[in-house]
C-alpha cells in the first residue's frame, strides 16, 4: 500500500456514504427484518472481517430472539479482484439445520464469495436462509444472485471504512469512502 498518514480520514478523497445515512438505514434495515421474522427465531451469520461492524449495528436493530456465529472466507487472489475461489479459514460452531439463517456480508462484488457461502449453508438443511449486505456493486456480478436485504447500490468503484478494508486498512472510518490515490500506488507489490 502506498503512503498513509498519521491520521486514517486524511487519506480520504471522498466520503459516499455517511455516518448518519449508515444509522438511518440500519434502522429501516432492523425494522423490516424484525417484522419479516416476527414470532421466528434467527441464526445470524457475519463473515469476518468487513461485516462485523454492519453486523453489530444491525443486530441490535433486530428485536426476534436470535443466536449469532461467524465465518471467515477467503478469496484468493489480490486486494482489489475476486477470484472465485474461496478458502473456508474459520467455520461456524451452530447447528443450522432446520433454523432460520441470515448471512450478514459487507459487499457483494462479483457475488462469488456469497454464493460459495449460500450452497455452503444450504448443504447443511436450514429451515431458511437470506442474506444481508450493507453495499451491492451490481454491475459486477459474476453469478446471478440478488441480496435479500441491501442497505446501498454502488457503482463499480472500490470502497473502504465501516468495515470495508483495502489492504486491512481503514476498516475504523465511521463511514463509506474512497482513498487518496496515491493509496493504491503500491497495489502490485501486495
Ligand atoms: P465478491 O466475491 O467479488 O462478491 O467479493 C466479495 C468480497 O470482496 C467482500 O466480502 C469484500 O471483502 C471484497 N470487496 C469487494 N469489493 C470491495 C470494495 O469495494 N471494498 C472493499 N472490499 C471489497
Ligand atoms: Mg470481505
Amino acid at each position: 500500500m502506498g503512503h498513509i498518514s498519521a491520521n486514517v480520514h486524511d487519506d480520504i478523497k471522498k466520503v459516499l456514504i455517511t455516518e448518519e445515512q449508515i444509522a438511518k438505514r440500519c434502522d429501516e434495515l432492523g425494522a423490516e427484518i424484525s417484522a419479516d421474522y416476527a414470532g421466528k427465531e434467527l441464526v445470524v451469520i457475519f463473515v469476518l472481517k468487513g461485516a462485523s461492524i454492519f453486523f453489530a449495528d444491525l443486530i441490535r436493530r433486530i428485536n426476534v430472539p436470535m443466536q449469532v456465529d461467524s465465518i471467515a472466507a477467503a478469496s484468493y487472489g489480490n486486494t482489489t479482484k475476486s477470484s472465485g475461489t474461496v478458502r473456508i479459514d474459520k467455520d461456524i460452531e451452530t447447528a443450522i439445520e432446520g433454523r432460520h439463517v441470515m448471512l450478514v456480508e459487507d459487499i457483494i462484488d462479483t457475488g462469488l464469495t456469497l454464493s460459495y457461502l449460500k450452497s455452503y449453508f444450504e448443504r447443511q438443511k436450514p429451515a431458511s436462509l437470506k442474506v444481508a449486505t450493507l453495499l451491492d456493486k451490481p454491475g459486477a456480478r459474476k453469478v446471478d444472485l440478488v441480496p435479500d436485504y441491501n442497505g446501498f447500490t454502488i457503482g463499480n468503484e472500490f470502497v473502504v471504512g465501516y468495515g470495508l478494508d483495502y489492504a486491512q486498512h481503514f476498516r475504523n472510518l465511521p463511514y463509506i469512502a474512497i482513498p487518496k490515490d496515491y493509496v493504491w500506488n503500491d497495489e502490485e507489490k501486495e
